[in-house]
């Protein structure tokens, strides 16, 4: 692996020297056609500066360079999880790279199981805010100010503006868009219901393995984050059906018809709001 983020910024930026995204986009299970909307992707496999390649069906590990809407996007096409065993490390690289390509925002999605029997398979949530009960922290360990503070605030995680955005999108398109809180748990093992009754006491809309440590390294590097629960399934517990990875795979795509339309124009509206 690259020594520092600088060497890996370097690796990346000898594939496309002169492109500066302005947003990044995260895709969990399932939601791989929206890199379909990228338009003259330049497409670099993670190992290509340094990082491992993901082990979970449906995540590619590509980093996809382009435009979508006109606007420049830097796409994580396959994430890595903490249950895979990836370091802490790699992780926060993997995340600062979008920073320091140059984007000052990043959408994140992944894919969830719901807690409100109202709201199924093939919705989308956005994410309000979080309860992490991953162990640990991905910033744990010493901080590097020129990176970001020690003490990150997560009291607007999910940034206010661009969430009043994504309603105002959704609601133009007449794309049904929930809110909630998305409780993130390791994994790799789906929850027992007795979990589920829990977690619902603790104040979770929607729960899955992901997004939290991703959204903690964004907040520190100063990206600004909006994330969206793709709900691929009705939690442990509150339906017949059973909850499988396949499932995910499933109803991620039918979830991923509605993202594909109301993502790209979302970063074509923060697009415009953040660089004028
Ligand atoms: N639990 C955890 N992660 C998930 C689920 C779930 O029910 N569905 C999709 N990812």
């Amino acid at each position: 692996m690259p020594s520092s983020l600088d060497e890996t910024i370097r690796s990346i930026r000898k594939y496309a020297p002169d492109f500066f995204p302005k947003v990044g986009i995260i895709l969990g299970s399932g939601l791989n056609s929206l890199a379909e909307q990228i338009t003259n992707p330049i497409t670099i496999p993670y190992q290509a500066f340094g990082l491992t390649t993901g082990s979970v069906a449906g995540h590619a590990s590509l980093l996809i360079m382009g435009h979508i809407n006109n606007v420049p996007v830097v796409c994580l096409k396959g994430r890595l999880h903490l249950y895979e065993g990836t370091q802490n490390a790699m992780l926060c690289t993997l995340i600062r790279i979008i920073r320091h390509l140059g984007a000052k925002a990043v959408v994140i999605t992944g894919a969830a199981g719901s807690l409100r029997t109202e709201v199924g398979a093939g919705e989308i949530m956005m994410i309000t805010d979080h309860i992490n009960l991953q162990p640990g922290n991905p910033l744990a360990g010493p901080n590097d100010e020129s990176i970001g503070p020690r003490f990150v605030s997560l009291e607007e995680a999910y940034d206010p503006e661009f969430n009043q955005n994504l309603v105002s999108v959704a609601s133009r398109m007449q794309i049904p868009l929930h809110k909630g809180v998305y409780l993130s748990t390791l994994g790799p093992v789906f929850e027992t219901p007795a979990e589920i009754r829990a977690f619902k006491i603790l104040g979770a809309d929607a729960v899955g393995m992901s997004v939290v440590p991703e959204v903690i390294i964004a907040r520190h590097c100063g990206l600004r984050v909006v994330g969206i629960a793709a709900i691929t399934n009705l939690a442990v517990g509150l339906s017949h059906d059973k909850v499988t990875h396949e499932g995910t795979l499933q109803y991620g795509e039918l979830t991923a018809r509605k993202l594909v339309k109301l993502v790209p124009e979302f970063i074509k509206q923060i697009g415009s709001l953040i660089y004028g």
